[in-house]
């Protein structure tokens, strides 16, 4: 089970990779339009130079920005001239009927394919089939018309694992804390989340509680203010010795 970080912020990338618990990146358009208008090239490439300056190589998502699937291998070819310097790139592709055909190509380049927006077991059957390294299902989008993404990702991993597939199901689409506990409980090899929800998930209040009462115990035995910080503490008796 590993995390990706769902954005394109390079501030959220870096306080993730500062905690070392990021195992990738996924972004998409419209990650990628929440950014400080830009240079498309430039951003990402800041994104692998901050990926490399913490010797972090982790795969680092970036989805295709047109929907013919000639301009999608120009486009991917593009991408692999630009950015292929980077192992751990993966290019995402929609999945359909079409889209197979340019993951077929990217695979046949030697890079990596994320198929994308897979709502079905059958599409990420297919987008295995057609040889893509990992398959994301969009579990918010699926819950939104009604269907249990759980059952989506929990069949699919089970024949992925059963037929030994090498693809990995990365799900998205994270709309709440609780999406992440039931992604991972249904199989999900990878799950990418939304910046925003990293620090609650170390978040409890009893733990906040449980951290107090042990300062103010501890503080109460040493007959210390328990006011003054452990750092101001440490400072105090340094200038005693
Ligand atoms: C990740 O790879 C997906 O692009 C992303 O999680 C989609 O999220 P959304 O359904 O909130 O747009």
């Amino acid at each position: 089970m590993r995390l990706f970080v769902d954005s394109a912020s390079l501030h959220d990338i870096e306080e993730a990779l500062k905690r070392g618990f990021a195992s990738g990146v996924t972004t998409n358009p419209s990650i990628l339009s929440h950014e400080e208008r830009r240079d498309f090239v430039s951003h990402i490439r800041s994104i692998i130079d901050l990926l490399q300056r913490y010797n972090s190589s982790i795969p680092l998502s970036v989805e295709l920005f047109t929907t013919d699937p000639d301009d999608m291998i120009v486009q991917a070819k593009q991408f692999i001239r630009d950015f292929g310097d980077y192992e751990q790139l993966a290019i995402k592709v929609p999945i359909g009927w079409d889209e197979l055909r340019v993951i077929h190509a990217i695979r046949s380049m030697g890079a990596r394919v994320n198929c994308t927006c897979c709502m079905s077991y059958n599409q990420a059957i297919m987008a295995a089939a057609a040889g893509a390294n990992y398959v994301s299902i969009f579990w918010g989008r699926i819950r939104d018309t009604g269907s249990d993404a759980a059952t989506v990702v929990r069949q699919v991993h089970q024949t992925f694992a059963e037929r030994q597939s090498p693809a990995e199901i990365i799900v998205g689409s994270i709309r709440q804390m609780i999406d992440i506990n039931e992604a991972i409980q249904a199989g999900a090899d990878i799950v990418t989340v939304p910046p925003q929800f990293f620090p609650k998930m170390c978040a409890h209040p009893k733990t906040d509680e449980a951290v107090q009462q042990f300062m103010r115990d501890f503080a109460a035995w040493r007959g210390t203010d328990s006011t003054v910080t452990a750092a101001a503490e440490a400072l105090l008796v340094r200038a005693v010795q």
